[in-house]
């Protein structure tokens, strides 16, 4: 919650028979901060106190207003403003900013949420959707913990179905061991690739793929053996994408972990009387939902990937106990997860409404979309390789002493590309630049993690660590000084960071971690126009304090939301 606005309500809450949580719902922060530091928009009691919201207004402003007490308020046509004088109230704004466990809440104290995230396939290329994926999914697993839910990230690999057939069949003619060992994504590509264009020529080759498949599903030892070493191979080379990006999941449960629990899934369908065949093959009818079939059992009696999903959500909730179960996976699965959810609810399964599609769009990298069919892929590592070569060129031009670079440059680069996909609200499509996103003086995340390095650097020069500056708070060490702290880039400053606990809530509430985002961006901008307008370190200690005292909570917050995100925040760059 907004502490400015917390503030507002305990004030208004004796006057106006709404409650303190009522009254923090409807009170406003102006758009531009000097106007006012809340709003309360009187138009909503003008029915009940039958009387014209400027009237309303006009009578509050006189209950409310109370200076001695650091309180101003003003009648603004319908609008009350309120203003709270930084002389009473910054130490303990700062006081609140500067516990490190700021903005942490325990809103979701009691709440276990399965987050199904990055679920890239074996075989295949990691794609761009598995990388928005894995940052919107690990954001968001970020925040919820934040915010007191238990969390269990699951990455729900794609190491089953006919495509494993199809990759068996081209193995078996074309295989080579010795460069899938050494190259397991580009050569499993190379006999994807291989196998459509010949299967156009030769139909029978999906016919000998169904037929892999179908060992494979029914335990057949030459299959599974060849399998595993797609999988083996497959997965080492995602673990060095995760470690790259700095993230890590709880539990790694391939679609195959499933297999031995889709017969139940099929058993129950069948008791409950939902499954109907439709041309050879068993399906769950959803006209009423006003959907096509749902496909469960293919007519050669091999599931499919929806019966996965239905085997694996069950799991989740009867397992796992989870109260929630959020799926981040590209918006173009959107039908499939409104099937699924249906089937769910026909089947009766317990918290089925709880079950939430977290859908993004694409992204697209200079406008290039990628399909693994026609081989048109980019691979993430070389995308990963360039954004870490040209921060690190970047970095060596604005500060070519530094040392360590290549680490930094590494959680640049990397740290550029998780916000460029972050900062856009996730169901849009984003066309990626990575010129754009390496920008430090645009909307990016070198633009904020320069900025706390910036934060950084002036509470070093300053002699001043974090624990100080709390410290200095807690012993009012401010009182007389708040002055520095009511210039307008100060306050500006400060108000936006009392914000932060909202932003993390609304970016929780609509999993939406562009909220959060977007709020960084605020609060790093206001930052650099205090650090732009102010002489920050002077000969005068007491404004030197003050002053450092509001840089370390930029600092702390921008450090903290960074962290959220997924970004590394380096002490130097
Ligand atoms: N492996 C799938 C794909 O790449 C995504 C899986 C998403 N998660 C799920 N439970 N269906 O399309």
């Amino acid at each position: 919650m907004n502490l400015l606005l917390k503030w507002a309500a305990e004030r208004l809450h004796p006057h106006t028979e709404l409650s303190k949580a009522e009254l923090a719902a409807v009170l406003e922060l102006p758009p531009d901060p000097l106007l006012a530091d809340a709003a309360f928009p009187c138009y909503l009691l003008s029915r009940k106190w039958k009387r014209p919201p400027a009237v309303i207004a006009q009578e509050l402003a006189e209950l409310v207003h109370d200076p001695s007490a650091g309180v101003r308020a003003e009648a603004k046509g319908p609008y009350l403003n309120l203003f709270f004088d930084p002389a009473y109230w910054a130490a303990q704004l700062l006081d609140t900013i500067l516990d490190p466990e700021y903005a942490k809440s325990s809103e979701g104290a009691g709440q276990r949420v399965v987050i199904d995230l990055s679920s890239p396939n074996i075989a295949k290329p990691f794609g761009v959707g598995h990388l928005r994926s894995t940052m919107i999914g690990n954001a968001l697993a970020n925040l919820y913990r934040f915010s007191g839910y238990e969390v269990i990230t699951v990455n729900h690999i794609g190491d089953w179905g006919t495509q494993f057939g199809k990759l068996l069949e081209a193995y078996a003619r074309w295989g080579d061991e010795a460069a899938l060992k050494r190259e397991p994504i580009r050569e499993s590509l190379r006999l994807y690739v291989r196998f459509h264009e010949e299967a156009e020529l030769d139909k029978s080759l999906e016919d000998a793929a169904r037929r892999w498949f179908w060992k494979l599903e029914n335990g057949d030892e030459e299959a599974g053996k060849l399998w595993n070493v797609f999988v083996t191979f497959s997965m080492e080379e995602f673990q060095r994408v995760y470690a790259r990006l700095g993230v890590s999941m709880d539990y790694t449960l391939g679609e195959s972990f499933y297999n031995d629990k889709m017969a139940a899934v099929v058993k129950q369908l069948t008791e409950q009387g939902l499954l109907e065949e439709s041309d050879g093959a068993q399906v769950v009818r959803l006209d009423e939902e006003g959907m096509p079939p749902c496909l469960i059992l293919k007519s050669d009696g091999t599931t499919i990937y929806p019966t996965r999903d239905l085997a694996t959500a069950l799991y989740r909730k009867r397992e796992m106990r989870a109260d929630r179960l959020l799926y981040v996976v590209g918006a173009e699965q959107k039908l499939h997860f409104r099937q699924v959810f249906s089937v769910l609810k026909r089947m009766g399964m317990e918290g089925a409404q709880h079950c939430e599609h977290i859908a993004f769009g694409l992204m697209k990298f200079g406008g290039r979309k990628m399909s693994t069919r026609r081989g048109q892929v980019i691979f993430l590592d070389e995308v990963l390789d360039e954004a870490v070569a040209k921060a690190e060129a970047i970095i060596a031009g604005k500060n070519p002493e530094l040392t360590g670079r290549r680490e930094i440059a590494e959680a640049v680069g990397i740290g550029a590309i998780v916000f460029g996909d972050l900062k856009h609200n996730r169901q849009l499509e984003v066309d990626f630049s990575l010129d754009e996103a390496l920008r430090f003086e645009g909307e990016t995340g070198p633009y904020l993690q320069y900025t706390a390095a910036r934060a950084c650097k002036l509470l070093d020069k300053g002699g001043m660590t974090m624990e100080e500056a709390a410290q200095a708070v807690k012993e009012g060490a401010l009182r007389g000084q708040t002055g520095y702290l009511a210039l307008p880039a100060a306050w500006t400053c400060l108000k936006t960071l009392a914000a932060y606990p909202q932003a993390v809530r609304e970016a929780v509430r609509a999993n939406e971690p562009s909220l959060a985002a977007r709020f960084l961006l605020q609060a790093a901008k206001d930052f650099n126009r205090f650090y732009h307008q102010e002489r920050i370190i002077s000969d005068s200690p007491d404004e030197t304090r003050a002053k450092l005292v509001l840089v370390a909570a930029c600092a702390q917050v921008i450090r903290s939301g960074l962290g959220l995100l997924g970004l590394q925040s380096p002490r130097q760059i």
